[in-house]
């Protein structure tokens, strides 16, 4: 039996932690960290996400700034938006929710955020500074998944990680954080020869694919820890929506030494990196260490 990850209690502890971090910083720094989001047009999950990290943000004592945007907004009027908000001291981070309307280029807008400012860490510099191990703002995903791999296995240096899927928010950045922690690292996707068995050499297995339990528990190695990134929304044979991972649980639980469950695994920990990411910008931008 594998012990459960539990990402919901975690990433309650990190809030506790960065709450803690945010009262002080407002004593003895006179200084109330601030996240503005960007969301343009209607897309009901994002409305869902936006919401849940206003109020995230503002449980924690930090400042939350939306600003919802007409999905007809032109190019012009966004950048104008991200560019003030780039000038605006009380904004230590910013993040533009994606996808955005097709008209607008998630690149651009991207990359014209401040990148210190950048607390997505999508930015192409902040892509680059984390590819050479320098300090960067790092993909909440990610970042979570490596938080939880060190709490559950403390040092992860020679371990076998296997990251399936390579995509540029979770599958490579995970690539760099598990090479940064010494790791030997195999990047498997969907052209990927034989990949049961690659998954099979696998020490720790991150499944990023966004494939509903693609990956099953006799590709898992007995005793590896898995931490499984998809959400994914199917139809059960009765009928009724269910949220699952990337991994077959019933399946891969038994097999593996830790797992995260879908859900209450990787997702409550994105919200709470963001918000972590929001702190670190914030210090850094007024030179507290
Ligand atoms: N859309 C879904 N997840 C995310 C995220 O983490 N950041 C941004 N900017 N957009 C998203």
């Amino acid at each position: 039996m594998a012990s459960i990850i539990d990402g919901k209690a975690f990433a309650q502890g990190l809030r506790e932690q960065i709450a803690t971090e945010v009262s002080e910083l407002k004593a003895n720094h006179g200084l109330t960290p601030g996240l503005a989001v960007v969301l343009v047009g209607e897309d009901p999950a994002s409305q869902v996400y936006v919401r849940n990290k206003a109020k995230q943000t503002e449980e924690v004592g930090m400042n939350s700034y939306e600003h919802r945007l007409d999905a007809n907004t032109s190019r012009e009027d966004l950048m104008a938006l991200v560019n003030q908000l780039n000038n605006d001291d009380r904004v230590n981070g910013i993040l533009v929710q994606l996808p955005l309307p097709t008209h607008l280029d998630d690149k651009e807008v991207i990359n014209a955020i401040n990148v210190e400012k950048d607390v997505d860490g999508f930015h192409i510099l902040n892509v680059g500074r984390l590819s050479i191990g320098e300090n960067s703002l790092v993909p909440c995903t990610p970042s979570g998944c490596i938080m939880m791999l060190k709490d559950q296995l403390g040092d992860l240096s020679g371990l076998n990680a296997v990251v399936v899927g390579r995509s540029n928010i979770v599958g490579k950045p995970m690539v760099q954080l598990l090479l940064n922690e010494n790791c030997t690292v195999t990047v498997a996707h969907s052209r990927t020869k034989n990949l049961p068995d690659v998954c099979r050499g696998a020490d720790i297995l991150v499944a990023a694919v966004g494939r509903a339990e693609m990956i099953k528990g006799d590709w898992v190695k007995p005793g590896a820890t898995v931490i499984d990134v998809g959400i994914n929304r199917i139809t059960t044979d009765e009928g009724k929506n269910k949220l699952v991972g990337d991994v077959e649980f019933a399946t891969a639980e038994p097999v593996s030494g830790a797992i995260t469950p879908v859900p209450g695994g990787v997702g409550p920990m994105t919200i709470a990196c963001l918000l972590n990411n929001t702190l670190i910008a914030a210090k850094r931008q007024n030179n507290i260490s």
